[in-house]
């Protein structure tokens, strides 16, 4: 999917006097910057976050703000919440007010959450043909056995909605913890998978989305995504897109 997009020609002619039929000459005059290098062409792409300059003067400038959140428990995944604290009210960012969260986490879930004010990239993640891996620790009421780890691998019927889960890898770490990475977000889908052999989980922690680790994240703390981070991300995303293109 591409971020929603507005041609050169039509921006300028909604963003300053000119007309769309003035764009041409304006760009051979070089009076136009994007992102501080001279536009070439009528045609080319104004997205939310392109610096757009006409003599100098800033028609747009946008941040793209990406955030790793380690959510505290009992804390909402959501903007607003009448009742609980919520994710965005724990957040301290300038742009807090334009940010929303790529990928929620149940109320009493703790772990990494991601939140951006990039509508395109979190719905690009999101797609589930993007399988980007989410790793998390689980502890549970009743003991660990090899069987749920060949159950995991070959995938668990939900029959409410009458699918089956992708294969998921479980590592079992002691006899009521394991780690478990799974490429998709089906509804409550790690307590369900666990539920399937009557086990509650008492705790669930994400460590990680994609390349992406809490590492030392306080819980309630935020930091932006690093570059090498995002160019991961990016990848794994055109990867696992050319893998399910047809042929
Ligand atoms: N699976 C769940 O059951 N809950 C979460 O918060 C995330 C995955």
């Amino acid at each position: 999917m591409k971020p929603s997009t507005t041609r050169l020609d039509r921006f300028l002619s909604q963003h300053s006097d000119f007309s769309m039929s003035d764009a041409r000459l304006l760009i051979a005059q070089q009076r136009v910057l994007l992102d501080g290098v001279a536009a070439q062409s009528i045609q080319q792409a104004v997205t939310r976050f392109t610096r757009v300059e006409l003599d100098g003067v800033c028609l747009q400038h946008e941040q793209p703000v990406y955030l790793a959140f380690n959510k505290p428990r009992g804390v909402v995944s959501a903007t607003k919440d009448g009742k609980h604290p919520t994710v965005l009210d724990m957040v301290q960012h300038p742009q807090k007010g334009t940010l929303h969260i790529a990928g929620r986490l149940d109320f009493n879930t703790t772990g990494l959450v991601l939140l951006t004010n990039d509508g395109a990239w979190s719905r690009r993640i999101s797609l589930p043909e993007t399988k980007l891996p989410k790793t998390y620790e689980v502890s549970v009421s009743r003991p660990l056995s090899e069987d749920y780890v060949a159950a995991f691998l070959a995938g668990i019927h939900f029959a409410y909605e009458d699918i089956t889960t992708l294969p998921a890898r479980l590592e079992i770490l002691s006899a009521h913890t394991a780690r478990l990475t799974l490429v998709e977000g089906k509804y409550h889908q790690v307590k369900r998978m666990f539920g399937s052999f009557q086990n509650k989980v008492l705790s669930l922690h994400r460590v990680s989305i994609g390349p992406v680790s809490l590492g030392d994240l306080e819980p309630g703390a935020c930091r932006p995504l690093g570059a090498s981070e995002l160019a991961a991300i990016s990848r794994l995303i055109q990867l696992q897109h050319s893998l399910s293109m047809p042929l």
